[in-house]
């Protein structure tokens, strides 16, 4: 089959089409015909060996960890799918080796879910890791209607998918994003926007007595202004930052596959409650390009690789 496939860490020039063996699948796993693939940040950390010492890499490595498609092959035990099945999946692995951006991938069940209806393949591959992410962190910080949530990083992948979530559960949202993707957010329903200087000033007009929670998906300098804008009962999570954790006493949080999560988020899809953007679509030969544009850090949604 023909994927992606890296064989030292590096930059998007050490990607290459390459020719591979079949994947099969295993006793609890799949094979999938990919019809899209969709791109996370973790791909490029990976493969630039940033995450060496946290996951092994096995060469010749094919990145990627989301995937939409069709079922082909049925594992030993995996009732829960058919072949013919229209899946898509979180299907991160404990080594990466065998991941989506190839023509066929083995799916662990655990991590798939039938793709949303209303969505194509190329949607649908935008959503599980980004999409997971957004949810599990709003539970784990306990969003429910009326919170008053700040969204760090609204405008990007997971930001995106949040501040749809959090909206659905009846919070008051702020997101901060660049001033190009303003209106952007505002679309995905968030009550106001804003960033840079004199962002706690405006973002405390919103909730003048501090957030609830704040949820930063952003990473960089996003938590320096926690204290400031956080209540004094409020909480606060970060995919990207562990001061998080260790200065403001929240939560560091890294997602996980979960098949009931994700037909969850498939239903909030179907029910029209969340919606995807996809700020770009490349075919698989051109996996590079698409690394290039989301590693500049301002993607307006997802980016996708399609195979045809
Ligand atoms: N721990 C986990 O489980 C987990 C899961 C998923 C992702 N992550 C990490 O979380 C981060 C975001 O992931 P993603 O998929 O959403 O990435 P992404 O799609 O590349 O989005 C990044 C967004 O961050 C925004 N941004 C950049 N600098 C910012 C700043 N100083 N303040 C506010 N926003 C800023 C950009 O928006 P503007 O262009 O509008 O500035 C961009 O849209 C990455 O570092 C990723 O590796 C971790």
């Amino acid at each position: 089959m023909r994927a992606i496939a890296y064989s030292e860490f590096g930059s998007a020039d050490v990607l290459s089409l390459t020719d591979l063996p079949d994947p099969h699948a295993g006793p609890d796993s799949m094979v999938v015909e990919v019809r899209a693939a969709g791109l996370n940040p973790v791909d490029y950390k990976i493969r630039q060996g940033h995450l060496d010492g946290l996951i092994d890499t096995h060469f010749p490595a094919v990145p990627g960890w989301d995937v939409s498609g069709v079922v082909v092959e049925s594992g030993l035990d995996t009732p829960e799918f058919s072949v013919g099945d229209e899946v898509f999946a979180y299907a991160r692995k404990d080594v990466v080796a065998g991941g989506t951006l190839a023509e066929r991938v083995a799916v662990p069940v655990r991590t798939a879910a039938l793709k949303p209806a209303a969505l194509d393949h190329e949607q649908a591959a935008s959503v599980p890791l980004a999409g997971l992410t957004a949810l599990q962190v709003l539970r784990r910080l306990g969003v429910t209607k009326d919170s008053c949530v700040l969204i760090h990083g609204a405008s990007g992948g997971v930001g995106s998918f949040a501040v749809q979530i959090a909206r659905h559960l009846g919070a008051h949202v702020v997101g901060t994003a660049s001033d190009r993707n303003h209106d952007y957010v505002c679309d995905l329903g968030a009550d106001h926007v804003t960033y840079g200087e004199g962002l706690v000033e405006r973002a405390l007009r919103s909730c003048p007595t501090g957030f609830d929670v704040i949820a930063d998906f952003a990473g960089g300098s996003s938590l320096d202004n926690t204290v400031a804008l956080l209540s004094p009962t409020g909480v606060v999570g970060s995919i990207a930052d562990p001061r998080a954790r260790t200065e403001f006493g929240g939560h560091y949080i890294w997602v996980r596959p979960d098949a009931s999560d994700l037909a969850h988020l498939a239903r909030l899809i179907d029910d029209g409650h969340v919606n995807v953007h996809l700020d770009g679509v490349y075919p698989l030969q051109r996996a590079a390009d698409a690394y290039r544009e989301l590693e500049g850090g301002h993607t307006r949604g997802k980016i996708v690789v399609t195979i045809p």
